[in-house]
């Protein structure tokens, strides 16, 4: 479609995604039921349609993306949600900052809305980037801050027993080390799909008194999760609470990755939490369920959709009451410093593991909303807040364009004036006409930056999609003249 509609000299400049919407008489399924064809419908559909489309238009001008959904996004705290649909939320704030479509939106319908209120949001392309409708009110999201009041009871029950998902993984390790340093003498069992061993880790837990061990569980593999949990609950009983951290990182930017591919961040937070809601079915209660989601969530991210996406349906099942347990809280956390996935993409950024463990025990001392997200200030501080709360903003500020680079005497060529932008971003200095920027060390997130720079330079607006058809100094040089003449 979208290749018949360039040949005859068309471009889409509005996509729109409703394949979310069900009918009047449509019964809806309890939360984290079908959540594969939901994501199918949904989550998939939405990137498939501006895969397509900025594969198209590569080059040309960007199309602006609205999603009308429904039950994606928790008003009043207790709508009723398809977390599935809320991956949908993720997505939208993710796409501008891949530099694929020029605004995304997302509408999300509740009931007695009139058609004027939805045809106006259809109209403001630019405008709030999530909105819900309900009634004849229009909901945007803002951050609240949380003042954290301890509450009266021990964030852990005394040598009770903890099932920590991700606990062989970096964050894994800092959370364990939180657990056991409250002196409650806990069990902790700490899986990942690999018994992966830290006989170093399990030394420092001992000390501090805790029992640990490690065991290879999926988390998606029922069989495997209820012969654990027997194991765990014959030799130390039954298990008290689930501290939920298996993930795995996103596929890379919409544009470039593939259905299948994106697939597999759902599996360890979304699927996952599901499985762990059925083997924990017909057990004991549990006392906690803490999921560890990322702030992704409400600012996207780019090369990350599917993660971010992943990390909302977890948000929205955990709200929703998935899995079961006395308390439940999901914590949407800021990048961590030197620990876990975030390492290789940012090293020496981000939250003091150290004062994160501490946060996470105020956390589950304190009352607090169900999901709760964290800031991470300068000062190295963490500080909670809360993200469910609703009212009008005003749209966030672009960012201020950076300066071009070069800047010699004579009229520098397009090849040299586009070096300077890669030696700027890639820290190069010997730039060859033939160079390619991958080759180079860009990714893409440089991509995306890079292309940005281009557009303040030059003044011309190429699509990422332009450099990775045309990788080379030459080559992109050679792209950036054509839309100049
Ligand atoms: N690091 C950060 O900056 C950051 C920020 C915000 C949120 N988080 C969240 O915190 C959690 C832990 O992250 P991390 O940084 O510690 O990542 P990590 O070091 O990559 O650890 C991930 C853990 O998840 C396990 N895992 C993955 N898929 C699994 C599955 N299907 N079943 C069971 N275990 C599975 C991994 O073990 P195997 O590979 O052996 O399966 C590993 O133990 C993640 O959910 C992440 O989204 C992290």
């Amino acid at each position: 479609m979208f290749r018949t509609l360039r040949e005859r000299g068309d471009a889409p400049a509005l996509l729109v995604h409703a394949g979310t919407l069900t009918g009047p008489d449509d019964g809806d399924t309890p939360a984290g039921d079908d959540l594969a064809g939901q994501l199918a419908a949904g989550f998939a559909a939405a990137s498939e349609l501006v895969r397509q489309a900025s594969r198209a238009s590569a080059g040309g001008p960007r199309p602006d993306l609205l999603v009308i959904s429904e039950r994606a996004v928790d008003v009043s705290g207790h709508d009723p949600l398809r977390p599935a649909n809320s991956a949908l939320t993720a997505l939208v704030r993710t796409l501008p900052a891949e530099d694929v479509v020029a605004h995304a939106r997302l509408v999300d319908l509740g009931d007695f809305v009139a058609a004027r209120d939805l045809a106006e949001e259809v109209r403001d392309r630019a405008g709030d980037p999530l909105v819900a409708l309900r009634g004849d009110r229009r909901w945007v999201p803002v951050e609240r801050p949380l003042a954290l009041t301890p509450g009266t009871d021990a964030p852990l029950r005394e040598g009770g027993v903890y099932l920590v998902t991700g606990g062989t993984g970096g964050l894994g390790g800092v959370v364990a080390k939180a657990l056991a340093g409250t002196g409650q003498r806990p069990v902790l069992i700490l899986t990942g799909r690999k018994a992966t061993p830290h006989p170093e880790l399990l030394a420092e837990l001992a000390e501090s008194g805790a029992t640990a061990e490690i065991a290879a569980c999926d988390v998606v593999d029922r069989t495997a999760l209820t012969a654990l949990l027997d194991d765990v609950t014959r030799r130390h009983g039954p298990v008290n609470g689930v501290f939920h951290l298996a993930g795995v990182a996103g596929s890379g930017m919409v544009a470039f990755t593939s259905t299948a591919k994106a697939a597999a961040a759902f599996e360890p937070k979304a699927h996952g939490a599901v499985a762990l809601a059925r083997a924990f079915a017909g057990r004991p209660p549990l006392d906690l369920f803490v999921a560890f989601s990322s702030r992704s969530v409400l600012e996207g991210v780019a090369g990350g959709a599917d993660y971010a996406a992943a990390n909302a349906v977890l948000d929205a099942l955990v709200r929703s009451g998935v899995p079961t347990a006395e308390r439940l809280l999901t914590v949407d956390w800021p990048r961590w410093k030197d620990v876990g996935m975030g390492v290789p993409v940012d090293p020496g950024a981000g939250l003091d593991p150290e004062r994160g463990g501490a946060l996470l025990l105020e956390l589950l001392a304190a009352r607090t909303p169900r999901q709760v997200a964290v800031r991470h200030f300068a000062d190295g501080r963490p500080t909670a807040a809360h993200p469910a709360a609703r009212a009008r903003t005003a749209p966030a500020p672009r960012p201020a364009p950076v300066a071009a680079a070069h800047g010699g005497a004579g009229p520098a060529t397009t090849a040299d004036r586009l070096g300077a932008l890669w030696t700027a971003l890639l820290g190069r200095t010997e730039i060859t006409h033939d160079a390619d920027f991958f080759d180079l060390g860009g990714n893409s997130l440089t991509a995306v930056e890079l292309m940005s720079r281009v557009r303040d330079e030059f003044g011309v607006d190429l699509g990422i999609v332009v450099l990775f058809d045309h990788p080379t100094l030459e080559a992109l040089a050679d792209q950036i003249d054509r839309r100049e003449a």
